[in-house]
């Protein structure tokens, strides 16, 4: 039975400092194997709740269960210790020790033996794409190297859970999508992965669920699509879809709006300038719909104009609108 419990269940889990709540009582569950995004802004409780789960922090009031077994109290820390990898959301790290050592100190601590520890070792270099720079210092390693160097010691007992502050901040894009591939990797390996930062699309591709927070409180928890359907049941149905078609098209306005499951989105882009589009114009038309279905949906849009003789320049489906979604949803909150 416990298998099937989720990862980290937390009741009324809740921490103050002085007069304020830092976190006013969180209700959470993370499924197991999943990657799951705490997003909210700054001074929302996300460093406070990761640190609750890492045993670092005691907490004021609540509970937490970690792979079903209770959490908070000292005597669970030996076992809090081996279950969770904690990437703090800044490390100072040994800057003088070489890459390699920097881990292996810390394998150490954990108590690993001598040919466990080097296994492990050359695997979360190889890991984290730093195999031909273990022996150099680890001040001389860049930020995002330095980064994936502080996910590899938090990786170093082999957690099967990772918690993860704002891993993200300070990275440059590419990092970023190294760092995305990289939690992907780990969720494949059968980890569980809880993940900060105050920047919902950073997290969003990457994420299965997400917990949105702020002011120390959930304020909406789940999958994002149904999130987003939760927020705006009317407009979230399908993909927003930008259309960009060569003149002569003024048939196609009618064309799309008469195929199944397609819709003119109210709001899409007019003729460049914002006048009507002028069917004289060497000006393509732009405009975007809104297509229910998957892949094939899809493709039967551009069959469709194509069959008509209008020539697509452009068929850019839309990245769901994320900082809506979020701005949305923290907005209800500071309202209701
Ligand atoms: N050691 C502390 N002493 C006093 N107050 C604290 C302490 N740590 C956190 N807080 C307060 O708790 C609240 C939540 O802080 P927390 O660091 O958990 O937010 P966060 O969501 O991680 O924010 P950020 O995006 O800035 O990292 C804030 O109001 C903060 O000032
Ligand atoms: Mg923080």
């Amino acid at each position: 039975m416990a298998e099937r419990e989720p990862a980290i269940v937390t009741r009324g889990l809740a921490r103050r400092y002085g007069e304020r709540w830092a976190l006013a009582g969180l209700d959470l569950s993370v499924p197991r194997g999943l990657i799951y995004g705490l997003v909210g802004p700054n001074g929302a409780g996300k460093t406070t709740t990761l640190r609750l789960l890492a045993g670092l922090l005691e907490p004021s009031a609540g509970e937490a269960w970690i792979l079903g077994q209770p959490a908070t109290g000292p005597r669970h820390l030996d076992r809090l210790r081996q279950a969770i990898g904690y990437m703090p959301d800044f490390s100072g790290v040994y800057e003088d020790m070489r890459a390699w050592e920097y881990l292996d100190f810390y394998a150490r601590c954990h108590g690993l033996p001598r040919s466990l520890r080097r296994r492990r070792v050359a695997g979360l270099l190889d890991l984290i794409g730093l195999s031909d720079r273990a022996q150099d210092e680890v001040g001389s390693l860049s930020r995002g190297m330095q980064q994936r160097l502080c996910l590899a010691h938090a990786l170093v007992h082999d957690p099967a859970i990772l918690l993860l502050d704002e891993p993200a901040a300070g990275l440059d894009p590419r990092a970023r999508r190294e760092l995305r591939a990289l939690l992907r990797e780990l969720r494949a390996m059968g980890k569980t992965i809880v993940v900060s930062s105050h920047v919902l699309s950073e997290l969003a591709e990457v994420c299965d669920q997400v917990g949105i927070m702020e002011r120390g409180r959930l304020v909406a928890g789940g999958a994002l699509d149904a999130l987003e359907r939760d927020l705006d049941p009317e407009r979230s149905a399908g993909q927003r879809v930008l259309l960009e078609l060569l003149p002569p098209a003024e048939a196609a306005q009618a064309l799309l709006a008469g195929l199944p499951g397609v819709s003119l989105e109210p709001d899409g882009p007019a003729a460049p300038d914002g006048a009507a589009h002028d069917p004289e114009a060497a000006e393509p038309l732009r405009i975007a719909i809104r297509v229910e279905g998957g892949a094939e949906a899809h493709a039967a849009v551009i069959d469709a104009l194509v069959a008509a003789g209008i020539r697509v320049a452009a068929y850019q489906r839309q990245e769901r609108d994320l900082e809506r979604v979020f701005l949305g949803l923290t907005r209800a909150e500071v309202e209701g």
